[in-house]
């Protein structure tokens, strides 16, 4: 299974790529935050890959219109929509880098 590496929280999980990286997060009693169980709606669960965007399934259009291009390229991922095939590590923001409603970092 890929390794996902949570650097800024120091922590290693595997993840079952047949399951969102949410999924695998909440699993794992990883730190992750969400409210709207994983509809792609708040915004909240999102991620920032740092290494291995090729090893994350595409983003779908759910995760498009929530995120836009921008966030996107630069490597920001939803969780609850994403997957990862390989080993990846990524950043995982608190909850003092998020908004209350999550809509900006
Ligand atoms: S859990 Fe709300 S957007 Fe992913």
């Amino acid at each position: 299974m890929p390794t996902v590496t949570i650097l800024n929280h120091n922590l290693e999980i595997s993840s079952q790529p047949t399951f969102s990286l949410l999924n695998n997060f909440l699993i794992n009693d990883a730190p992750i935050h969400g409210s709207c169980g994983g509809h792609a709606n708040c915004g909240c669960c999102r991620i920032r890959i740092l290494e291995g965007p090729e090893g994350m399934t595409k983003a779908n259009e759910r995760e498009m219109q929530k995120l836009g291009e921008k966030l996107l390229a630069a490597g920001w991922r939803l969780s609850c929509q994403a997957h990862s095939l390989r080993d990846i590590v990524i950043h995982m923001p608190t909850g003092n880098e998020l908004d209350r409603d999550c809509s900006k970092l």
